[in-house]
């Protein structure tokens, strides 16, 4: 079976990755894909921006199945352009891929469907927001509307600073179209947890859940950024929690989809903040997380292949998964400047060693390959995953194989899961 997989970043290598054990996949392509997954996987060009270029792409390999990483496709309609046109397909529609793609829209489907969630306000201009602002308490989370790759989001302090940062989204200079309307919303303390299930559209199938570290510096300091690790533990969250967050949000989400006539099929990302008062939801992803997905599927033992095609074909269930007891974490290594303005092209050395340490795995997530060595290409460069029996021993063996990597300016967060280690 010929599978292309569609992205460039550390999660789509990690899916490269799982899917070449599958004994039913004989050729895996991966468009545009990036240095490291060129070698488990022959990269073709396309540009993910352009429909016409990923239907160009399929036209030219002819996959049996298409995987789709990142959100833009999907909320541009690859998913709806491949099925018209006969091609399998994993991913939610264009209209279903609006619980990302429009986080108004995520909280006005939340509210009709009595999604646990914060209190919000949608506004669309800057009155709207002077007066939404009255009802709100300090910090005030201002998000703009569209997809904004992560930068779309601020913590404001006082309400001075949430109004002049909703007029700066609102004014559309930062970031276009995407600011057009802004989400105020309450903020949330507690711990925040991405609980991930694949759907076929009416039932759902949940994965191990896992932490990711959004904010740049160690101890959750400095902005945030796409995520700079995360781990997944079996004790992360109790199979009660998991029952409860099934029965109120992934099934609610999924039946409520389907009643308003946008099926929701593929992967449904729930990211969760954990308050005194309960689970609530700060936002939904049409897709894997990344850098979750890397210690997620090092913690699957099962095929991924089927699971997925369980999804497209209307009969998911429970038993899709089998997870390993294992610990497993990632470490991402960025681009000095990172999540600000960063330089490319700098040299990799010590990839080699890495991998010598035992159960451990250097996912590329923004490389490019020249002759026989690596250089960076993007903010994000490499997601370091290991997996031991504990958590410890998981966490010790990817920060060893850190050890061995070095480029020009390489940042990384030494707090990778600590506090989960404080835990247990
Ligand atoms: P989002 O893109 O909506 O997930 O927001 C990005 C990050 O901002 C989240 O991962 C949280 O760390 C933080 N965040 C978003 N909404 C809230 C909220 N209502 N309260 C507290 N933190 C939030
Ligand atoms: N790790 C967060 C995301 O994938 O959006």
């Amino acid at each position: 079976m010929k599978v292309l997989v569609i992205g460039s970043g550390g999660r789509e290598h990690a899916l490269v990755w799982k899917l070449r054990q599958s004994p039913r996949v004989t050729q895996l392509y991966c468009a545009p894909g990036n240095g490291g997954i060129a070698y488990e996987a022959e990269c073709i060009s396309a540009d993910i921006k352009s429909l016409e270029s990923l239907i160009s792409a399929a036209t030219r390999v002819q996959p049996d199945l298409t995987v789709v990483g990142p959100e833009l496709p999907l909320a541009l309609g690859v998913v709806d352009e491949f099925t018209r046109r006969g091609w399998r397909i994993f991913g939610p529609t264009r209209a279903a891929a609006q619980l990302e793609a429009s986080k108004s829209f995520a909280k006005e489907f939340m509210q009709r469907h009595r999604i646990p969630t914060a209190h919000y306000a949608v506004c669309a201009t800057n009155e709207e927001v002077r007066d939404a602002l009255a009802h709100f308490s300090t910090p005030v989370v201002v998000k703009a509307d569209g997809l904004a790759a992560g930068k779309g989001v601020v913590m404001a302090p006082t309400k001075e600073a949430a109004g002049a940062a909703a007029a700066e989204m609102l004014s559309g200079k930062m970031l276009g179209e995407a600011g057009a309307r802004v989400v105020l919303e309450e903020c949330l303390q507690g711990e925040e947890l991405s609980f991930l299930v694949l759907s076929d559209g009416e039932r759902v199938a949940p994965l191990v859940a896992a932490q990711d570290h959004k904010r740049a510096g160690d101890g959750d300091t400095g902005p945030n950024t796409g995520g700079m690790g995360a781990y997944s533990t079996p004790q992360i969250m109790a199979p009660e929690m998991v029952e409860w967050l099934l029965s109120h949000v992934a099934r609610p989400v999924v039946a409520g989809m389907k009643a308003e006539g946008m099926e929701y099929r593929g992967l449904l990302y729930c990211g969760l903040m954990m308050t005194a008062t309960g689970p609530h939801v700060l936002e939904f992803n049409c897709r894997f997380g990344d850098p979750e997905t890397q210690p997620i599927l090092m913690r699957l033992e099962s095929d991924l292949l089927p699971a997925l095609e369980a999804s497209i074909d209307g009969r998911v269930s429970e038993g899709d998964f089998t997870w390993s007891s294992d610990s497993a974490v990632c470490v991402v290594l960025a681009s000095g400047g990172y999540p600000g303005a960063f330089e490319a092209g700098k040299k990799i050395v010590g990839l080699e060693h890495a991998s010598d340490i035992p159960g451990t795995k250097v996912f590329h997530a923004g490389t490019s390959k020249r002759d026989s060595a690596y250089y960076t290409a993007g903010g994000r460069v490499l997601a370091v995953t290991a997996r031991a029996p504990s958590l410890e021993q998981a966490v010790a063996h990817a920060y060893e194989a850190i050890q061995n990597i070095g480029f020009e300016g390489m940042q990384y967060r030494k707090d990778i899961a600590a506090r989960a280690l404080v835990k247990s």
